[in-house]
């Protein structure tokens, strides 16, 4: 079913994204990332993709959520030794298939903590029996990992794209600049450093897209709202289908259009506040930016003046502070005319900041 509030897991359930689901599916490349804004289908892809391919999933936002917002390298591990230990069908047979020991895991430069322990080797060596796929699900969170910002996770995910033949990393992210800093592909102190990548990047529906993912939802349902009705609510939502599925339940339980956007905005609402107090763990001077962005302050001349009689009176410090927030997602910055300006990704969550 279309209007299904979790992530899908099978191709039959996902409007399109055969683009790229195909794209995770056969790339030959040993990492792959997924990239694209909260509730834009992220999960549902890299589900879909591992069940094909036989892989296993990790969702690293939860393991940092689990673990108090420091995740030790050994969970990780555990993690997807477990996950390993769960797969079912084609990843299942490799498995039982796998060898049981792999000689000396080194990493060059790196010191790899867990190299000396038994799980580990066997853990790689079974992952390159079955050829498995690994899809790590908000990875950026990784750099909470291990003593060094995830160093040690680098180091392994290096070493398996180096040495385990036919096994494969996908890791998505919603905080793109972020993940780009933490994997550091560009960065030569990296361990992933020059590594090629595939990267395959999830873009709203188009407005015809949304609605005909309206129709079928609803069809599905039995039920064939008003052509204007899902125009106004497509109008709203702009082609990202997490609110579009919360509009469509809405629209089951309330019947009118009214309502069902408001409860996508209170259910929004909720979500905003959730990510909101993230960010202003990492500087409430990111949440007081955001609420100027969204207000209209969005040429650089008016959020200096803004933040300036706010206390911050460092430019450089506003542009890292605007940086931020573009690599977190939450803004975009164009040119208009030469000149920058800036604006809140989704439409959806700048109408609620705006009544915060
Ligand atoms: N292509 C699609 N077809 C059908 N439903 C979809 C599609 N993409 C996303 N959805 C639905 O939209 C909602 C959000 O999807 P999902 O959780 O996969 O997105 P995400 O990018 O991982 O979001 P988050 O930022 O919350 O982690 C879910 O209800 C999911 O079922
Ligand atoms: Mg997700």
């Amino acid at each position: 079913l279309l209007f299904d509030p979790r992530p899908k897991d099978s191709r039959e359930d996902l409007y399109d994204r055969e683009r790229e689901v195909d794209a995770l599916v056969e790339s030959g490349l040993p990492l792959i990332l997924l990239l694209g804004r909260r509730r834009i289908g992220k999960s549902s892809v890299l589900r879909v993709a591992l069940r094909e391919v036989g892989g296993v999933y990790l969702d690293a936002r939860l393991l940092y959520a689990e673990s108090g917002g420091w995740i030790p390298t050994r969970l990780f591990i555990e993690a997807l030794a477990d996950a390993l230990g769960e797969a079912r069908g084609r990843l299942r047979r490799g498995l039982e298939r796998a060898v049981r020991h792999v000689e000396g895991v080194t990493v060059a430069g790196i010191r790899l903590n867990l190299s000396r322990e038994p799980a580990l080797r066997e853990l790689l060596g079974a992952l390159e029996a079955a050829g498995a796929t690994i899809g790590v699900d908000e990875a950026q969170y990784l750099r909470y990992s291990g003593a060094r910002g995830g160093r040690e996770l680098l180091a392994l995910f290096a070493y398996i794209y180096d040495n385990l033949q036919g096994v494969r990393l996908i890791l998505s992210g919603s905080e793109v600049g972020l993940l780009h800093d933490f994997l550091g592909l560009d960065d030569y102190r990296s361990p992933l450093y020059g590594r090629p990548y595939r990267a395959v990047t999830l873009a709203p529906f188009t407005r015809r897209q949304s609605l005909e993912f309206l129709e079928r939802g609803f069809a599905e349902r039995g039920l064939q709202p008003p052509r204007e009705t899902l125009e106004a609510a497509v109008a709203e939502l702009d082609g990202v289908p997490g609110w579009l599925v919360d509009f469509g339940l809405a629209y089951l339980s309330h019947g009118s259009l009214d309502e069902a956007l408001r409860e996508v905005y209170s259910r929004a609402e909720g979500f905003v506040k959730g990510e909101l107090a993230l960010l202003e763990r990492r500087s409430p001077r990111y949440a007081e930016l955001l609420k100027a962005v969204a207000a209209g302050y969005t040429s650089w001349e008016s959020l200096r003046r803004y933040m300036g009689a706010r206390g911050v009176r460092s430019t450089s410090t506003l542009s890292r502070l605007l940086r931020g927030l573009e690599k977190m997602g939450w803004v975009e910055k164009r040119l208009v005319d030469g000149r920058p300006r800036y604006r809140v990704s989704d439409p959806v969550v700048e109408r609620v900041l705006r009544r915060l």
